[in-house]
């Protein structure tokens, strides 16, 4: 049975009482089969599986005082139910109050430059947010693995620089995209999309896939006539569309093996990001 925590000293009692490997699963809640996914990878790997849902204001422009935090999709039973299917053992969903009992922290984690460009560049903050609460995760938890998502490549990559860094004594693990039967990338954001939109959403990840094979083929990228391929789509408004290494999210200009397509776009009011490994990693 899962056990649910809503405060940090129900978390810390749940957590203790844990044996073996602990892997953590951090969301936002409104799960779906990326997170699920997530989560098999987890407890395939671990003795005990924790999952966090916790919309975090912090990540969120104004820290949270706009639309997008408001609007962001919660529904805490029908996570807890999912949850509970997949076997996981503690549920941490905490309030705002008990993650941050003083109101906005004084002292953060920054995720510096790494955390300014593409997603960075367009939310302010953002990816501070996202190691504040991250860190603060791990430091409750102590897992001995975190799970991320590979559609969220730059956030990966902030985290695992920050676990570098920082010397956080655990080990992330990336887990890759998962795409509806149409290709569309899982996302939290997907619930705001309308059929029309969802359609419209698909010349993403076709772009991806089309720089993915003219890269597979030795091909010239063509990566201005893809963005203007993505600009001119009906209905759709071209955030980015770059050419980065995974690691350090720098651009590229010659395909090698940690190049990374990453994409943003608008399409019926919202923001959805994908990307594609340009070449397979070398083994
Ligand atoms: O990817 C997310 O859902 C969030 O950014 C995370 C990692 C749970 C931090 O709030």
């Amino acid at each position: 049975m899962t056990v649910l925590a809503r405060s940090i000293a129900q978390l810390r009692s749940a957590v203790a009482s844990l044996e073996g490997s602990v892997g953590l699963v951090p969301t936002m809640g409104a799960l779906h089969d990326g997170h699920g996914q997530l989560i098999s990878k987890a407890a395939a790997e671990n003795t005990s599986v924790v999952v966090s849902i916790f919309v975090n204001p912090l990540q969120f422009t104004d820290l949270g005082d706009c639309a997008d935090f408001r609007d962001y999709p919660r529904d805490l039973r029908a996570d807890l139910d999912r949850v509970e299917r997949l076997g996981v053992d503690v549920v941490f969903a905490p309030s705002e109050e008990e993650m941050y009992p003083g109101g906005v922290p004084q002292v953060w984690v920054r995720a510096g430059e790494m955390g300014e460009r593409l997603e960075g560049a367009a939310r302010p903050g953002h990816f501070d947010g996202v190691t504040t609460v991250v860190a603060k995760l791990f430091q409750l938890i102590q897992p001995d693995r975190a799970y991320f998502g590979e559609k969220d490549a730059q956030q990966l990559a902030i985290i695992q620089r920050m676990v570098a860094d920082l010397n956080f004594p655990l080990a992330i693990r990336p887990v890759p995209i998962i795409r509806g039967k149409d290709g569309l990338a899982e996302s939290s954001r997907n619930q705001h999309l309308t059929p029309e939109a969802r359609e419209q959403a698909l010349v993403l990840p076709h772009t991806l896939a089309a720089l993915r094979e003219r890269a597979a083929a030795g091909r010239p990228l063509e990566l201005e006539s893809a963005r203007a391929q993505l600009r001119g789509a009906p209905g759709v408004e071209l955030d980015h569309l770059e050419i980065v290494d995974a690691a350090t999210l720098l651009p590229v200009d010659e395909v090698g093996a940690g190049a990374l397509a990453v994409a943003a776009i608008h399409v019926g009011g919202t923001r959805l990001i994908d990307n594609a490994r340009l070449l397979p990693p070398l083994s």
